[in-house]
């Protein structure tokens, strides 16, 4: 069907940062799926383990344990702050999960009853993504989504991201007459929503009001996390908990598999409350474990805040050489943002002008350029890219 806005270009062969079209060209991918290619393309690791992962079973229901699914469970509770996982298949489908969560959350523990006059809430802020499905694309706040397509699910509220006062306000408007919101969802770094870092600040003061009425706080770590922004998980780069995050994209390295991870004390979810065939089989896990073991073995957290920096000072030094058509940079390890300003060419512009040159970047938004490389790219490619980038935008004018 045509849902996408499509290329004119097939991408037929991958190996480390560069894909080959149809017809041979060669781009440098600081793409990678849109931050899902955590390793690059035709890893050697990632071939060997789920080659042999495939010779030896693929998939089985859980209706039985599946010892993959356990190991992988067991690694990300291990190098984070959380106790338990359940597996999926995609961002929009942990986000699901994290707001089925969020309403028993409410139920069990805030005693909201969650009727149809009086839903249980959950906030979220505007200019946020959190995928196509129904309930994730009722959370996004980004009213072009919903457009045809009410009724929306009920009981989202939006506020302007990291703005304090505008979050306090929406908070004691919402519970004036007792308790009614179940959870708060956000993004550590708004990604599609246009490169914008969370405030320490801000998110600190979320996290104080959301304990003091046991309200759950989750964050959509599906694109910042897994090592992205230098740390393994963004809600390090803020210094706050959350009760829950929700991963895919980078944690299978390409292969298919969303997870939300949850601490013991709000894991409300009994056999039952929640399922999905495809969810943690053993060879999507064999992706997710081989992926968190490569982050390791490589040092890619230590390598990605290297990357990020020298993108960041590349990138600053590009906008500086262009005053008039770039305004700055923002973001964190590698997912970066270059943004432009109203007058030259816009994101969609500049991004089809890269592909021209052989290089793969993606908009976030009309106004925002942005590279999310695989973690494994290196100086030299980086350099690369800045060279081709300014290359389209000398050319576009
Ligand atoms: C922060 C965030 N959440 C959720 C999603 C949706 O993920 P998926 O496309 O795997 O459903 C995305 C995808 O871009 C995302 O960036």
């Amino acid at each position: 069907m045509d849902t996408y806005a499509r290329f004119p270009i097939s991408l037929s062969r991958g190996r480390g940062v560069w894909v080959w079209d149809e017809d041979g060209k060669r781009y440098l991918d600081c793409v990678a799926g849109i931050a899902v290619c955590t390793l690059g393309h035709s890893d050697p690791s990632l071939r060997r383990a789920l080659g042999r992962q495939l010779g030896r079973l693929q998939h089985v229901s859980n209706l039985y344990r599946i010892p993959e699914q356990e190991q992988l469970a067991s690694a990300i509770v291990e190098q984070s702050c959380f106790d338990r996982v359940f597996f999926c298949n995609s961002g929009a489908e942990a986000n699901e999960a994290a707001i089925k969560l969020a309403r028993k959350h409410g139920q069990v523990v805030r005693g909201i009853r969650g009727t149809t006059e009086r839903p249980p809430l959950i906030l979220t802020a505007e200019a946020s993504f959190h995928g196509r499905t129904l309930a994730a694309v009722t959370a996004t706040g980004q009213p072009k989504y919903h457009q045809g397509f009410a009724p929306m699910v009920q009981g989202f509220r939006y506020f302007p991201y990291n703005d304090i006062a505008a979050f306090e306000a929406l908070l004691a408007a919402a519970e004036a007459d007792g308790p009614q919101v179940a959870a708060v969802l956000l993004e550590p770094l708004q990604g599609e929503g246009g490169v914008h870092p969370g405030d320490r600040t801000f998110f600190q003061r979320v996290r104080q009001l959301c304990d003091a009425k046991q309200i759950l706080l989750i964050f959509d770590e599906v694109q910042i996390g897994v090592g992205r922004s230098g740390r393994l998980w963004g809600y390090e780069q803020l210094g706050v908990e959350p009760d829950a995050i929700t991963l895919a994209k980078g944690l299978g390295g390409g292969i298919p598999i969303g997870a939300l991870a949850v601490k013991q004390a709000v894991d409300h979810f009994r056999p039952g409350d929640h399922a999905s065939t495809f969810g943690g089989n053993p060879f999507a896990c064999r992706a997710g474990l081989t992926v968190l073991a490569e982050i390791r073995r490589r040092r890619l957290l230590d390598h990605v805040q290297r990357m990020g920096e020298l993108l960041r000072q590349e990138l600053g030094a590009l906008v500086a050489r262009h005053p008039a058509q770039l305004a700055g940079v923002r973001g964190w390890g590698l997912l970066q943002g270059l943004v432009l300003k109203d007058g030259g060419p816009t994101a969609p512009e500049l991004v089809k002008g890269a592909l021209a040159q052989g290089l793969l970047v993606v908009p976030a938004g009309p106004g925002v350029v942005r590279f999310v490389p695989p973690l494994t790219i290196q100086a030299r490619q980086l350099r690369q890219a800045v060279l081709l980038l300014e290359r389209a935008l000398v050319h576009l004018g």
